[in-house]
């Protein structure tokens, strides 16, 4: 088994570094964790299913000429991936009242909104990543006003395609959160979508039952996470079922 030197861990990945210059590895754990880590358990096969699914997002993004950090799978939980520095922000895209918008509000979880709403959090576990005006971000000089604009573009790009590809399966994607990397290419600066994209950091409800196929099944105890991210994979034909369990590789630090 390779060597290989970790850099970071996070709650839900851990990010070693690659094998050339600019790349690095992001292994998919079984973790889940809500409430800021508040709450914790291991959800066998949750980082299998994450990372297939967060290749087949990032490869379908790439299709439609939205730059992303993805490069490829090198097996059932790790990716290659393109190293970036993150901007510390929480990129989320709403269409329909949930969660925290729901609770700020006093607004039925349901309701859909007039257009797609994009917010932002500052991305910082101690304060509880709270929600900030887009006037901080350029205050602080997280990101410029044009980045900003930038972001908010690509995160709308990302909305209209998640939103078509889960309306094609028979699932309404309610919202979901993305993060945002720098690359230099020569003196040019680019923006990516880094982080991942998967039923960790996504609302998805059946458009039939109203059930919950995300990460809210694990927040609010109703039942079994593996079952629904491994509906959502069936449903995209994104894996075939029985490969969830499949054992961790051993990495030596
Ligand atoms: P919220 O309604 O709790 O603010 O969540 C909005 C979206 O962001 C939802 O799709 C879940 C996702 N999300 C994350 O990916 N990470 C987080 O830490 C939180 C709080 C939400």
């Amino acid at each position: 088994m390779a060597r290989r030197n970790k850099l970071y861990e996070g709650k839900a990945k851990v990010l070693y570094e690659g094998p050339e210059q600019g790349t690095l590895v992001q292994y998919f754990k079984d973790d889940a964790t809500a409430f800021n880590a508040e709450k914790k358990d291991v959800i066998d096969g949750k980082g299998v299913l994450n990372n297939r699914l967060s290749e087949f997002f990032m490869t379908g993004l790439t299709q439609l000429g939205v730059h992303n950090h993805f490069i490829k799978r090198l097996n059932m939980r790790e990716q290659l991936i393109r190293a970036c520095e993150i901007i510390p922000l929480e990129v989320i895209v709403r269409n329909v009242a949930a969660g925290s918008m729901a609770k700020r509000l006093g607004m039925e979880e349901g309701t859909p909104l007039p257009r797609p709403i994009v917010e932002f959090s500052y991305k910082d576990d101690a304060l509880g990543d709270p929600l900030v005006p887009e006037e901080y971000i350029v205050a602080f000089g997280w990101a410029s006003q044009q980045d900003l604009d930038d972001i908010v573009a690509i995160a709308l790009r990302v909305n209209d395609y998640l939103s078509g590809v889960m309306y094609g399966v028979g699932i309404k994607l309610v919202d979901f959160k993305i993060e945002i990397g720098r690359v230099w290419e020569d003196d040019f600066m680019r923006l990516i979508v880094a982080d991942e994209i998967s039923p960790d950091s996504c609302r998805l409800w059946d458009i039939e039952s109203g059930q919950k196929l995300d990460k809210d099944v694990f927040r609010r105890d109703l039942g079994s996470l593996t079952d629904a991210y491994t509906e959502v994979a069936r449903r995209l034909g994104v894996m075939p079922s029985n490969v969830t369990h499949a054992p961790k590789p051993e990495i030596i630090n």
